[in-house]
């Protein structure tokens, strides 16, 4: 039996961990989340809207399909290879030998483009790529449709079920399209309501383009349309309902299960196309129909019907907006809470669709491809940080095993290299590979991330009804000890300084330093001593010793670079605030205090100074996605509510009339999802507070009710 306090302490911990308002009072979410649906009456040419599931999206243009724009329909699971170049000694990844830098003293071997083996380094940069599924549309009397054809436009997205609407007026007739994904398989269902199905003027094509890795970003369209010969369709088990289309593009072959309610007939592809049409026969106003991908043929053995798919969709959706935590602002009269409260839901809902499935989502999400649809581990606590944040673990779970997956691939990489322990890749594709590149081999801040990771979810197993906390030290427990050790093995001791020093090579976040001289980067000493703090305490919890070299490396990094009283990206820039080279791109070393909770060494007068040189002399519009939540952390922990709603409002950082956080003219395309990510991250610090500040910090005016948030680390 359990002494008194200790159950005490559990009903408190309960009482705390419930949501509940101040006032006590429910915040009514639905009536929240409602205010914000999206509602289009005119066509985007840049974004789509969107239903998915996570591992699954479908972006639909106007009509509720991809009827006049080929938006994409992405997953985490198909992939493709482009043939493998013919270049004498190039023909085989194995041929790809990497480069060797001087690093303290030896030669190390990165995998960084080789410039005499130009064609298997550029290979293993576009390989594999990821796949877009294929195109689904309206075709009317078998004819293509343009907008000229299209008016009365109200297109609308019920974000509390995941329904999209699309209604619109067809050669003058109207049409009432629902697009439906589900919330557990890669199927997209759809109803169509118009009086043009009766005499059959409406159908259904459905295409399949070449994903290639010819561009590092295809947005907002992904593929090659016209290379009809380079791969091949076929449609199989054809039947009154149903039919399979097979798609093979080099070695990837994936099926497409089009399944059908009401009469129709299906046939394709039509002559130097990829293209099928399903037209309906029947003398019904309505047809009804569901796509499934899937990688094995078995998979399209039968998928649900759309009442199914559309009872499904609802419930998840309803959950996912019910539990975990929730923000509400809408008592505000100020356009600013109003703004940032349609950036937080739609956010909200944008995430639980493109960056919540299996592997760690890229940039865009399923929305389009950069970098090749491959995913950065730099990235990942960006990404997926906010979901432990906002009490829904369930979601970050999906994806957090690809740390464990790709442990052997790290523990090589570091073997390789000559240092202990683990050391993470970066660019990266479902295998684990890291692809070739500078940046790509020489970052070293995605290594502590599994360390944040690990302890926000200690901090919840340990304050849960049913004490998990044992659970989540074994679970974590190899993991961190093999990434603490690289970090351990990566130090170098400065036998003049008597410090351990971080680099050279490397690249700092900010990826503008000249990488042969950079060295101790602020940013990175700090998360390295978080990190490191982090691994020691889970062996402190288990009852085991720390090594005396974690320690060792511990209480003797670095200290943080400061020039001209405030801290620069890293040591080696003595011109840090006067060379405009550097005031651009992402202001890390501002998350030592915000970000990351305060280190050794970290002094808040030198932030402060810090963050007056930001707004000072930053070229904030170079600045993108997540640098703006970074500062609004680091203004929260000064002290600053108010500014940091003004970072997360600034003009540089917009989210589209849907919610698609905008990118930047050359470097990021839109969605650029850090963004939305970042931004959840920093509002549930606003809402939960931070060690020693808990409780929320939102503009006192503005009467914001919250609920589930703990306190941020
Ligand atoms: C692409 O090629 C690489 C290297 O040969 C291989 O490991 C991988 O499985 C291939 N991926 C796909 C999707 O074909
Ligand atoms: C960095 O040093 C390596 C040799 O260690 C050299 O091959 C490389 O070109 C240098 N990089 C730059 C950007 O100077
Ligand atoms: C219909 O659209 C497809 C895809 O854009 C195109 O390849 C085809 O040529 C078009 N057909 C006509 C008749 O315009
Ligand atoms: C599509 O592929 C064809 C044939 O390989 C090629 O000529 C064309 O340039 C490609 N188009 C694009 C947009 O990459
Ligand atoms: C497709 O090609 C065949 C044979 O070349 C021809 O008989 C048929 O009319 C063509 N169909 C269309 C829709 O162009
Ligand atoms: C040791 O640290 C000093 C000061 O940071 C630096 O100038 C020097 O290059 C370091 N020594 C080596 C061998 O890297
Ligand atoms: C931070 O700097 C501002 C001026 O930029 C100053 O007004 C304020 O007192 C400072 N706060 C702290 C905590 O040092």
């Amino acid at each position: 039996m359990l002494p008194v306090p200790v159950i005490l302490l559990g009903v408190l911990l309960l009482a705390l961990t419930t949501p509940t308002t101040a006032t006590g009072q429910r915040i009514n979410r639905k009536n929240v989340v409602r205010r914000f649906n999206p509602v289009r009456t005119t066509l985007s040419t840049t974004t789509p809207m969107q239903v998915g599931n996570g591992n699954f999206a479908f972006g639909a243009d106007i009509t509720g399909l991809q009827t006049v724009l080929p938006f994409n329909i992405l997953s985490s699971w198909c992939w493709a290879n482009d043939s493998l170049p013919t270049t004498p000694g190039q023909t085989d990844p194995s041929d790809y030998t990497g480069m060797d830098y001087w690093t303290h003293g030896r030669l190390v071997n990165y995998a960084i483009p080789n410039p005499a083996e130009p064609e298997i380094s550029q290979w293993l940069i576009a390989n594999p790529h990821r796949v877009n599924l294929g195109r689904v549309g309206f075709l009317y009397k078998g004819r293509n449709i343009s907008t000229d054809d299209i008016s009365d436009i109200h297109q609308s997205l019920d974000l509390y079920t995941g329904v999209l609407t699309s209604k619109f007026s067809l050669h003058g007739q109207r049409v009432t399209v629902t697009t439906i994904a589900d919330p557990d398989d890669d199927v997209v269902a759809v109803e169509v309501q118009s009086s043009l199905l009766k005499d059959g003027s409406l159908g259904v094509f459905f295409d399949y383009p070449l994903t290639t890795g010819a561009n590092k970003f295809e947005a907002p369209f992904v593929g090659n349309w016209t290379a009809i010969s380079a791969h091949t369709t076929g449609l199989k088990k054809v039947t009154a309902h149903r039919a399979v289309v097979s798609h093979l593009l080099g070695s990837t072959t994936y099926y497409n299960l089009l399944q059908w309610e009401q009469a129709g007939s299906i046939q394709g592809p039509f002559n130097g196309t990829h293209r099928y049409l399903l037209q309906p026969i029947g003398r019904s106003n309505k047809f009804t129909f569901t796509t499934r991908f899937s990688e094995s043929i078995k998979g399209g053995s039968g998928s649900k019907a759309f009442r199914s798919v559309k009872s499904s969709s609802t419930r998840w959706w309803a959950n996912y907006w019910e539990s975990g935590a929730f923000v509400d602002l809408i008592a505000s009269s100020s356009s600013d809470a109003e703004e940032l409260q349609r950036r937080i839901i739609l956010s909200q809902y944008l995430l639980a669709v493109n960056s919540a499935g299996k592997d760690p989502p890229q940039e865009s999400g399923l929305q389009n491809n950069g970098w090749y649809g491959k995913f950065h581990l730099e990235m990942t606590f960006w990404h997926l940080g906010h979901w432990a944040r906002w009490d829904k673990f369930y979601l970050l779970d999906r994806s957090l095993g690809v740390y464990n997956r790709f442990l052997p691939s790290s523990i090589a990489r570091a073997q390789a290299q000559g240092y202990e322990g683990a050391r993470l890749g970066k660019m990266s594709d479902p295998s684990g590979r890291s692809a070739p590149g500078a940046q790509n081999a020489l970052l070293i801040w995605q290594q502590p991330h599994p360390m944040f990771f690990a302890e926000l979810e200690y901090r919840a197993a340990a304050a849960a009804p049913s004490n998990k906390a044992t659970t989540t030290l074994r679970k974590w427990d190899t993991l961190l000890d093999e990434l603490a050790t690289w970090m351990v093995s990566y130090a170098w001791w400065n036998a003049s300084t008597g410090v351990y020093d971080l680099g050279p090579p490397m690249y700092p976040s900010s990826e503008n330093t000249s990488p042969n001289v950079t060295y101790n980067p602020t940013f990175e000493l700090a998360y390295w001593r978080f990190g490191l703090k982090i691994a020691a305490n889970w062996k402190v919890r288990q009852g085991i010793e720390v090594p005396t070299a974690w320690m060792h490396v511990l209480d003797n990094l670095a200290p943080l670079p400061v020039v001209d009283g405030a801290y620069s990206i890293s040591e080696d820039q003595p011109d840090m605030w006067t060379n405009k080279d550097y005031t651009t791109d992402h202001p890390s070393q501002i998350a030592v205090y915000g970000l990351l909770p305060p280190t050794p060494g970290v002094d808040v007068s030198t932030v402060n100074a810090t963050m007056a040189k930001v707004l000072e002399v930053w070229q904030l519009e170079n600045s993108y996605g997540w640098d703006f939540p970074m500062l609004a952390m680091t203004a929260l922990r000064l002290g600053n509510v108010e500014g940091a709603v003004a970072w997360l409002l600034n003009e540089h950082f917009q989210f589209d009339d849907v919610g698609n956080p905008v990118g930047t003219a050359n470097v990021v395309p839109t969605p650029y999802f850090p963004a939305s990510s970042s931004l959840l991250f920093a509002v549930a610090m606003m809402a939960g507070g931070w060690d020693g500040a808990e409780g929320a910090h939102f503009p006192a005016h503005w009467g914001a009710k919250v609920e589930g948030f703990t306190a941020s680390l």
